[in-house]
């Protein structure tokens, strides 16, 4: 079936196939990464990978719609535009076994008020019920940054954790992060954007994420999860993976005693220099 065989003006075009296209070889090396790192349990997290038709066309006829899905938000600033999207309800720990079940590729119409499926949904899923907080944020980081491509949702554990333990204002949890680990302040200078505790699957949440998303690529949902931004998937990683690292060393500190000596503010805006990063302004204390 994926194999399969076009007939167009009377030329036979062979399609490759799609399970060996690198955007879908990198989704389901990565999920697999972040289900065993903890982050995915049950149907938790989901992603929404930006392709370019040039990517596809040699892996899918893209005039055969499967399915058409209604949104519930406008998507118009997207229209035309091709996603890779995790199916609701489907677990991360599935995809490197059924990429075709867990994974679905849309396209949004032209209208931006429903998306075409192309492929995948086997089983008859449709788009994570984040699909508001997905699409947003894409319309979001596209106007700050062109070459983002993914949003990312997981529920990394430490961080979860300290949404509970630590004051929730973005400055002082962001100090925690750099100071817990070198390498954080370069990884995310920008530091960390906090919403409020909102109704996960809701435009309200969706709106909220995608103005934080003008500022942030690492975005804490207290009480629930991360959402992260990055050029692929593997930057989207890299950011959650680095600040989780952090929020680890932190809970471990804890458990040790608290904190005896921390690496200093003049410290993290050396660091600053030498890797040719801006703290965020304000966060230190020089
Ligand atoms: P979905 O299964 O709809 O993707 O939801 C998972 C989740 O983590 C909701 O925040
Ligand atoms: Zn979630």
């Amino acid at each position: 079936r994926l194999m399969r065989n076009t007939l167009r003006v009377g030329k036979i075009i062979k399609m490759k196939n799609i399970l060996e296209a690198p955007f879908i070889k990198e989704v389901m090396l990565l999920t697999d990464v972040m289900y065993k790192f903890g982050w995915h349990e049950r149907n938790s997290g989901n992603l929404s990978y930006l392709l370019k038709e040039e990517e596809l066309t040699e892996y899918l006829d893209l005039n055969e719609v499967k399915r058409n899905i209604p949104i519930a938000f406008d998507g118009k600033a997207l229209a035309g535009k091709y996603f890779l999207v995790t199916g609701t309800g489907k677990f991360f720990k599935n995809v490197i076994h059924d990429p075709a079940d867990v994974l679905g590729i849309l396209k949004v119409t032209a209208e931006g008020n429903s998306v075409d499926l192309l492929w995948g949904y086997e089983n008859g899923a449709a788009p994570t019920s984040e699909l508001p907080a997905h699409l947003m944020s894409h319309i979001a980081r596209l106007s700050v940054d062109p070459e983002n491509r993914v949003v990312y949702h997981c529920h990394a554990t430490n961080l979860l954790a300290m949404s509970f333990s630590c004051e929730l204002d973005e400055r002082s949890f962001t100090r925690i992060l750099w100071k817990m680990c070198t390498e954080s302040l370069v990884v995310f200078p920008e530091g960390v954007g906090i919403l409020p505790w909102l109704m996960p699957g809701t435009n309200e949440i969706g709106e909220a994420t995608a103005e934080k998303m003008k500022e942030y690529r690492l975005i804490v949902w207290p009480h629930h999860g991360l959402y992260a931004a990055g050029k692929d998937l593997e930057e989207c990683f890299g950011l959650v993976e680095t600040a989780e690292k952090s929020a680890t060393v932190y809970t471990l500190v804890q458990s040790q005693g608290g904190i005896r000596q921390e690496i200093t503010d003049e410290q993290l805006s050396n660091l600053g220099k030498r890797f040719s990063v801006t703290p965020r302004a304000g966060y230190l204390n020089i």
